[in-house]
């Protein structure tokens, strides 16, 4: 049984605290942007997120959807051990598969073999990410997102919810792709991507 903190008070932190019980580990509090919280969940805040290093003797998980924020933090670490949160109602393939240090897969989430996934990124509920996917640090792949085989995911990528992307398709770093969008070519400049298919945003004047 592995003693966990979570870094981060939202969204993320919460599933991932729900991950953390479903895998029978134990929860022993959070470290919190605000440095006037006292408690989430029930359990204590025992620090700020920045106190990071102070504890070492834990598992640490980073529970912060933004991939920038997930980062900077990331970068200040010093000797922490990384917590990878894996629902036991994740399907992850035991042929060739890697899900790095620090990384959320959520349940129903699928990976199938050959697979890649870096560190810290989140494999969202109920997410495909098929046979030969290299998911790149800090991605984020949104619940019931589906990756054809041999996609490739730049760093702190989102794929948005529902969003799918054709096979063989590389998308490169700090992308998002909208909501229900469907990429059938390669993304090669940072953006936001939208519709079927997939273009950038148009913003308007
Ligand atoms: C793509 C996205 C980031 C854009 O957000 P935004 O920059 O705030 O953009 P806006 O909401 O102002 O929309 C700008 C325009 O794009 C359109 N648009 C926004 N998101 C879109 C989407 N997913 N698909 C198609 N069109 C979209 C809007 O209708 C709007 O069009 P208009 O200017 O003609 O009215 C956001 O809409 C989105 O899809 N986020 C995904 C959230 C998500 O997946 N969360 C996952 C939780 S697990």
């Amino acid at each position: 049984m592995k003693d966990v903190i979570i870094i981060g008070t939202g969204e993320q932190a919460k599933i991932v605290a729900d991950i953390i019980l479903c895998a029978g580990d134990r929860l022993i509090g959070f470290l919190a942007g605000d440095p006037k919280m006292r408690s989430f969940l029930d359990r204590p805040v025992l620090g700020k997120d920045t106190d990071l290093n102070r504890f070492r003797d834990y598992w640490l998980f980073l529970a912060i959807g933004n991939a920038d924020s997930r980062e900077r933090l990331a970068a200040l670490a010093d000797g922490v051990k990384w917590y990878t949160a894996i629902h036991p109602a994740a399907v992850i393939s035991r042929l060739n598969t890697s899900v790095g240090e620090g990384s959320a897969v959520m349940a129903n989430a699928v990976i199938n073999p050959f697979a890649r996934v870096g560190r810290h990124c989140i494999i969202n509920t109920g997410a495909i990410v098929e046979h030969d996917n290299v998911i790149e640090d800090f991605a984020h792949v949104s619940v019931g997102a589906r990756l054809a085989g041999e996609v490739r995911v730049g760093r702190k990528t989102w794929i948005g919810v529902g969003a799918t992307v054709r096979n063989g398709i590389c998308i490169c770093e700090n992308c998002m792709i909208g909501a229900g969008a469907v990429v059938v070519g390669d993304i090669t400049e940072p953006g936001t991507y939208v519709g079927v298919p997939a273009g950038p945003i148009e913003k308007k004047a």
